[in-house]
């Protein structure tokens, strides 16, 4: 708790605005593999009735945004997002459930993706996000470079919110496996490789659809 808050009971989070509930699909990309995972994410959240999905990109760092000027494959993946708006503080609260994406950093997630997380006092102090579904997915260089360690780190902050957090099940098609690629019970994942020079896999894009669809899923039983 924050020297003297108050916590005061809301009766906004309880109630769903109109008729449609919103998903909010967030993520961070430079190199575009967090991106189609996004893309995936918010295709399967579509298949839910009732659902109307938006996507968001977090706010890019000046000084990475100088490093992605001289980088061609870097600056063709931002020009495809320049129509799809930045994150706020506002588009987290009017969202009934989220899903996150962020790359790796060092088995973590990105300062791009942490900076809207600790943009977000406000919200935890009213209780904005308190019982809102939310999922989680993340891309990796390599193999072992740390999805889960991400996936399940990028889950703290979501549980101090408030929020409820939702995994993929093993149910879900081409999850219980032993090759090179993306799926974890705790969110979509994919292995971009070390150049950025893979792309995700259909099973990871499929696992990924899985994922918003069962988010959104969970926000109209637990919203509606
Ligand atoms: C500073 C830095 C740290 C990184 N740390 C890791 C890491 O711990 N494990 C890993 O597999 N990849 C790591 N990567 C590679 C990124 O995860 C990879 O570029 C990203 O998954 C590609 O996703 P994107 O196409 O959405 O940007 C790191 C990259 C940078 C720039």
């Amino acid at each position: 708790m924050l020297p003297g808050a108050q916590r005061p009971r809301r009766a906004s989070q309880l109630s769903i605005s109109g008729e449609c509930m919103r998903l909010l699909v967030v993520y961070h990309t430079m190199y575009g593999h967090t991106l189609q995972l996004a893309q995936a994410v918010a295709e399967g959240a579509r298949q839910v009735a009732g659902i109307e999905v938006e996507v968001r990109r977090v706010q890019e760092f000046d000084a990475v945004n100088q490093i992605i000027d001289n980088n061609d494959a870097a600056r063709q993946v931002r020009e495809q997002q320049q129509d799809i708006p930045v994150c706020t503080v506002d588009d987290l609260k009017a969202a009934d459930g989220v899903v996150f994406g962020s790359p790796t950093r060092y088995g973590n997630m990105t300062a791009q993706m942490k900076q809207l997380f600790d943009s977000t006092a406000s919200l935890w102090l009213n209780g904005d996000m308190e019982g809102k579904p939310a999922g989680v997915f993340t891309s990796t260089a390599s193999t072992h470079g740390g999805q889960e360690t991400t996936l399940l780190t990028m889950m703290v902050p979501l549980l101090h919110l408030g929020m409820l957090v939702v995994g993929v099940p093993y149910s879900v098609e081409g999850m219980i496996h032993t090759e090179a690629r993306g799926g974890t019970p705790y969110g979509a994942s994919t292995i971009a490789g070390g150049q950025g020079e893979l792309q995700p896999k259909p099973e990871d894009l499929a696992i990924a659809r899985a994922l918003g669809q069962r988010v959104a899923e969970v926000t109209t039983k637990v919203r509606g």
